[in-house]
């Protein structure tokens, strides 16, 4: 049995009701009690609009460490100015029956405010990693991600926290803070979860159209081959790239953000693939109507 926080604010009436703390007092309170009980701790940091690639963290966090937070937060620090903020979806009621239903022991759901209150003024940055791909398709993106997510390490005090490899360099820019940071706290990755047709889980796949809905599979599909063409090692690394690029633009996507080969640890770009080739992945972004999709594959 899970003991409620001393505040009193956040409550659980029986083993398989999550506590919701709305403050960082909350959740350091709940968090307190499990250590005094020398419990491990689990952190799986969210936007919401939950699906099977979030439950999947949820699910590894279970598996691995003896209590789970999950926290809901719709960072307004990564969403440039005309991005969805607003209309990024909400739905708190069936996030949290899915929790409950997965067993997360906290829900993390703090306000703006209580992120960000008056006079904040601290942004992490982190170089490198962040000078390719969404780092330049989306200026101020990962400033915005790694600020939230050092304050949730800093908060919850959790052993772990998983990530997807859905968003792999966001994943690989959380882990280099945390280590420079000296936070102590190791970062999980985990296997993208995706739909029978290839299509990666997105909170984001709400957006589509039904017939965008069937067309987005074509970007896994059009990565897949060209990882196919690379391995084999016929042709060069930027003609199996540029003619995803042209599939994809025949097939009506919208602007191509990018399809790149990358160090799947360094991020440098991969010209060539030979025997000797260290790890590499194969990342892509690209506009379906309003919907921006990524993806990214081993090769
Ligand atoms: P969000 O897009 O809600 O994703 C939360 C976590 O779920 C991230 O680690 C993401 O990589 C993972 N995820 C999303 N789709 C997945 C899939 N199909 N398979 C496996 N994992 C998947 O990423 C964010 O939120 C935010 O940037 C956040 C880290 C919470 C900071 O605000």
């Amino acid at each position: 049995m899970i003991k409620t926080p001393a505040s009193g604010a956040a409550s659980r009436s029986h083993d398989a009701e999550p506590v919701v703390a709305r403050t960082v007092t909350e959740l350091r309170t709940t968090v307190a009690g499990w250590r005094r009980e020398g419990l491990t701790v689990g952190l799986v940091p969210t936007m919401g609009a939950l699906h099977a690639g979030h439950l999947s963290l949820v699910a590894e966090s279970l598996a691995t460490c003896d209590r789970t937070i999950v926290s809901i937060f719709v960072n307004p620090k990564q969403f440039a100015p005309g991005e969805d903020l607003d209309s990024y979806p909400r739905t708190w009621d069936s996030d949290l029956a899915a929790l409950r239903e997965a067993g997360a022991h906290a829900v993390f759901a703090p306000l703006p405010a209580e992120m960000y209150p008056a006079g904040h003024a601290t942004t992490v940055s982190v170089s490198g990693l962040t000078d390719c791909l969404d780092g330049i398709a989306r200026p101020g993106f990962f400033d915005g991600v790694a600020t939230v997510v050092a304050k949730l390490f800093l908060q919850a005090g959790a052993d772990r926290a998983f990530f997807g490899e859905k968003d792999y360099q966001q994943l690989l820019v959380v882990r280099r803070m945390a280590a420079d940071l000296d936070i102590p706290i190791a970062v999980i990755g985990c296997p993208t979860v995706r739909e029978a047709d290839g299509l990666a889980l997105s909170s984001r796949n709400a957006y589509l159209s039904a017939p965008e809905r069937a067309k987005a599979p074509r970007l896994h599909a059009e990565m897949q081959t060209a990882a196919r063409r690379i391995r084999s090692g016929d042709g060069d690394v930027s003609a199996a790239c540029a003619d995803a690029v042209a599939a994809l633009q025949a097939d009506g996507f919208g602007p191509i953000d990018y399809i790149e080969l990358r160090d799947a640890e360094t991020l440098a770009e991969v010209t060539a693939m030979g025997a000797e080739a260290r790890p590499a992945r194969l990342f892509a972004a690209a506009r379906l109507g309003e919907t921006r999709l990524i993806d990214n594959i081993p090769v």
